[in-house]
């Protein structure tokens, strides 16, 4: 008796599970423990996934009229929901779509797995709400409206529009299902968001590339294509070329990939037309041999390894990745030298990740780097800071500028930063130029690009000069915007031995800077800026060499609710920061130890939007 009552309690259930149904047009049917069917019945464009991030990754398979279409990662929620992701239907309209869901964290019955949040919160819906909703967004810097960024990809320059692409996760704020997220702009500072550009395909995840147009036609895609170049990441890492003929928007995929595959890692193509010599230059990360591969084409689809560059040279702390490399004259002459990017994490000054440059000649095969006094080639860092990474350059931007742009964190912390609806922003733009510094080296220059300025709004506070002394001066930083500001000024620091320079709020968190007149250098300090305690990595102090040698440097800083932006004389040093302050700083304080300093030409600047 006993037993054939367990037998109907367990037909119960079963029958109890596959009819249970959310209201919507959805059907949820748990096959197992981990493994769950989500049926599509009802009408809507986005299916919305709701995600717990601490949750790990359940692999949610898309079949369309019952076959594979593709795979995504999500970490559906478990317990409580954190935010929802948009998954888009209008590709499978008038077709069958079914979810096969594998969640991988073990329950012990199906009665268990029923009880996540996510199947009650999956729904059917018209639209998606992008509006902000994090307090730490910026209000000037790129950030995708949803999702997890990295690095920038993908740059190119056309008819008035700077082109950004970058590593995207669609589907959560963490890294994952590695795409093409774009934006575009007309004036590098307001951007506008555009669809996905390139989303997995059989051959892996899409990583860190580059592109450029063809307008000589050497791939056969037309005068009008751009073509890109990316890594293509499964198991293995190979070279994918893809072609655009709509200005960047969609992507075609090359038949022919991968177009180039070599035995070990390597990643994050980024290629160039080589005028001089009529043919394609690509650079290669060739990662954990910690050196950059130069090959060459006639049209994209075939390579070939013409050299190779930095074994056992600059900084071999890490892996390398995103390369680039581009011409630029010296300051002041008609010389030309070129610039070889190398991104490289860990091993940045401060801890994790940084991009490290060399300056040398490249003949259209080799790159050779400049040595110093001592016949050694020495290491150089583009941005002082911990939030300066993958930076590279956009193509064919007009008036032989040479724009560039980094990913504004650290793989240090990334993933942990106080943020959710999207995680990451990209510094500002960079205007690239070679100077030589007080040793007789050549030094790259990244100066905050021209189209900032049009970001200036109300002067609060305006100083032509005023000493200062151990008691501090202090000035009100704008009340407009939460936080986001531009502040001007000039040092001259007489017979100080140090000048400070503080910004703060009333519960007591700050950012200290220092300008350290004998050692050259200015330091930022943000280990009391506001939240810090996310990650042991984040409370850290930054020192820039400044360069100078008469005790006079200018600055300006960018503040953005998250992040600070010291750009000294020019971009001649720099030092990116991000900062989680509870409430915005309010106020600029400057003070001089040791002697009597002055300050000139100060201007504090609301932003306009
Ligand atoms: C650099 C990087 C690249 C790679 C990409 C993957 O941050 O590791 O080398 O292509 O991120 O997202």
């Amino acid at each position: 008796m006993k037993r054939i009552q367990a037998g109907i309690i367990a037909l119960t259930i079963s029958a109890a599970a596959s009819a249970a149904t959310t209201p919507g047009g959805i059907a949820v049917e748990h096959l197992g423990v981990n493994n769950t069917l989500v049926r599509v019945d009802g009408e809507g464009r986005y299916l919305i996934l709701p995600v717990q991030e601490s949750n790990d990754d359940a692999n949610v398979n898309i079949l369309v009229d019952g076959q594979l279409d593709r795979t995504l990662r999500v970490r559906l929620a478990k317990s409580k929901v954190d935010y929802t992701v948009p998954f888009d239907l209008t590709p499978y309209a008038g077709h069958e779509v079914v979810l096969n869901i594998v969640t991988t964290q073990g329950r012990s019955s199906v009665r268990e797995a029923k009880d996540d949040v996510c199947w009650r919160n999956i729904a059917l819906a018209d639209t998606f709400d992008t509006s902000n909703r994090e307090r730490y967004r910026p209000l000037y810097h790129h950030t995708p409206q949803y999702g997890w960024m990295n690095d920038p990809n993908g740059m190119f320059y056309r008819d008035g529009v700077w082109h950004l692409y970058y590593q995207y996760n669609p589907y959560g704020s963490k890294w994952e299902n590695l795409s093409w997220g774009h934006s575009s702009s007309t004036d590098l500072v307001h951007w506008t968001p555009q669809p996905v550009a390139l989303e997995p395909t059989g051959l892996g995840l899409v990583f860190s590339g580059s592109c450029a147009l063809d307008t000589a036609n050497t791939a056969g895609f037309g005068p009008e294509a751009v073509l890109g170049m990316y890594t293509s990441a499964g198991v293995s890492q190979v070279q994918s070329l893809v072609w655009s003929t709509d200005g960047g928007t969609t992507f075609n995929f090359f038949p022919g990939n991968p177009v180039l595959t070599l035995e070990s890692e390597a990643r994050d193509p980024n290629m160039f037309w080589d005028e001089a010599n009529g043919r394609w230059v690509m650079l290669l990360a060739h990662a954990l041999d910690r050196e950059m591969l130069v090959f060459t084409s006639p049209d994209m689809k075939t390579w070939e390894l013409q050299s190779s560059f930095g074994k056992g040279v600059g900084c071999q702390d890490g892996v390398w990745e995103c390369p680039d490399l581009f011409p630029l004259s010296v300051e002041g002459t008609d010389e030309q030298k070129w610039v070889l990017v190398c991104n490289i994490n860990p091993g940045g000054p401060f801890g994790g990740s940084a991009t490290q440059y060399f300056v040398g000649d490249f003949d259209g095969r080799i790159f050779t780097a400049d040595t110093d006094s001592t016949g050694a080639v020495p290491t150089k860092w583009m941005d002082y800071g911990k939030d300066h990474y993958a930076t590279v350059s956009w193509s064919d931007a007009p008036s032989g500028r040479r724009t560039l742009i980094g990913w504004m964190s650290n793989w240090q912390y990334a993933a942990e930063v106080p943020t959710m609806q999207y995680r990451s922003a990209n510094t500002l733009p960079r205007e690239a130029a070679l100077f030589r510094g007080p040793d007789g080296q050549l030094y790259l220059q990244s100066a905050p690009s021209p189209e900032l300025t049009a970001l200036r709004g109300d002067v609060v506070a305006s100083v032509r000069g005023t000493g200062i002394g151990s008691r501090a001066k202090t000035y009100s930083l704008p009340r407009t915007n939460d936080g986001a500001c531009e502040i001007v000024f000039d040092i001259d620091s007489r017979s100080a031995r140090v000048v400070d320079i503080l910004l703060s709020n009333a519960a007591g968190e700050k950012v200290a800077m220092t300008y350290d007149v004998s050692s050259h250098t200015l330091s930022f300090d943000r280990r009391e800026s506001g939240n810090v305690t996310f990650s042991e990595e984040f409370p850290a102090v930054t020192v820039a060499p400044t360069f100078e040698t008469d005790g006079r440097i200018s600055l300006r800083i960018f503040v953005d609710r998250s992040s600070i932006e010291v750009f000294g004389d020019d971009g001649r040093f720099v030092m990116t920061n991000i900062v989680f302050p509870e409430n915005p700083y309010t106020t600029l304080s400057l003070s001089a130890d040791g002697g009597r300093a002055r300050v000139e030409n100060l201007k504090i600047y609301s932003i306009r939007q």
